[in-house]
């Protein structure tokens, strides 16, 4: 069985593709470097090329022939797409269209999309469901909205079959410290923590500590990066099955507050770092907490690192390898 996995040289695509690779299956990276590494590529081969050039595309399927496809590559970073929301819809939406023409074309019809928590915006009740309204506050956020609603235009016209997972967010790194998260600029808080314990930061802010949440800071769903690859992987096997479009929340059902994490961190590592207090962030949500009822019943997910201070060792044992040689 052969899947293509676009930005499979990135963090969470290069997890799934070591756990295809150890299932059995023949995978192909399609990705342009531009974020992610090369030698994060565990399993298969690894394309080097871009979405937005059509021809690479278009070549890439009629050479591999992929069973199905599982979509990672994007830009990811919420301020940024604010100040530069055209690369949003350029790299995320205009190329996924792109890649669901190439599809059609080439008649393959099974789909694994990367979406996010984002596309729900400022939830009214978590934990949120599925059927919450979709209503992204940032370009980040509605970039990834418009192609669910592709997907959906797309699967009711003709015979593509999708499964898109919504993460929360993702964390954590391969138990070996193969691979892990390695984002230039890093703007996300387990990563900037764990560089604080090890002095290659001076210390870490927290973001807003007057949130109407018990200690005052962001409560946030930290999901293991493995977890979210066995999502992927029964999500692909529902597919080739011949189980019916599906959206999923990608989350435990339960939260940590940045304090939590801060001091889960100081634990896992035994260092004390410098951490202060500052004003919140624009665009931050209080609470984003998944209600994963669905897809554990669905397709049986069953989350084996719903574990706070094993996400983070496994970060830290990453962050002290200290990266992707470039
Ligand atoms: N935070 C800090 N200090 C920092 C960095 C982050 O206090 O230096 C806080 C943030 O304000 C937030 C929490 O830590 O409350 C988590 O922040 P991250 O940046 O790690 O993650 P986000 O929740 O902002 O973003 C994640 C994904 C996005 C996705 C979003 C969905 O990384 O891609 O969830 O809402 F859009």
């Amino acid at each position: 069985m052969k899947v293509l996995v676009t930005g499979g040289a990135g963090y969470i695509g290069s997890h799934v593709v070591r756990a295809l690779g150890e299932k059995g299956y023949d995978v192909l990276t399609y990705d342009n470097l531009s974020a992610g590494h090369r030698q994060a590529v565990l399993s298969g081969r690894l394309v080097t090329a871009d979405l937005a050039d059509k021809n690479a595309v278009g070549k890439v399927f009629s050479d591999f022939r992929p069973d199905a496809v599982m979509h990672f590559a994007a830009s990811i970073e919420v301020g940024e797409s604010v100040r530069e929301p055209l690369k949003y819809y350029r790299n995320n939406t205009a190329n996924t269209l792109n890649l669901l023409e190439a599809m059609a074309e080439s008649k393959t019809d099974i789909f694994i999309f990367s979406s996010t928590a984002a596309v729900y915006g400022v939830p009214d009740a978590v934990p949120i469901k599925e059927d919450a309204p979709i209503r992204p506050i940032n370009p980040y956020g509605r970039s990834k909205a418009c192609i669910e609603h592709m997907l959906e235009d797309t699967s009711t016209a003709t015979g593509l079959r999708y499964v898109s997972l919504r993460y929360f967010n993702a964390a954590g790194a391969d138990p070996e410290a193969r691979i892990g998260e390695a984002h230039e600029p890093e703007t996300h808080l387990i990563p900037l923590v764990l560089k604080a314990a090890k002095g290659e930061l001076p210390g870490i802010k927290i973001f807003g500590t007057d949130y109407p949440t018990p200690d005052g800071t962001c409560i946030r769903d930290y999901v293991h990066v493995d977890d979210l690859s066995d999502a992927h992987l029964l999500s692909l096997r529902h597919l080739l099955e011949g189980g019916r479009s599906e959206v999923f929340n990608c989350g435990y059902g339960h939260g940590y507050s940045v304090r939590e994490v801060v001091d889960a961190a100081r634990n896992a590592t035994g260092i004390d770092f410098k951490v202060e207090d500052s004003a919140r962030r624009p665009g931050d949500p209080a609470v984003l907490v998944a209600s994963s009822d669905k897809i554990r019943q669905r397709l049986g997910w069953t989350p084996r690192h719903d574990d706070l201070a094993y996400i983070i060792k496994t970060a830290w044992n990453w962050e002290r390898k200290g990266g992707f040689k470039r």
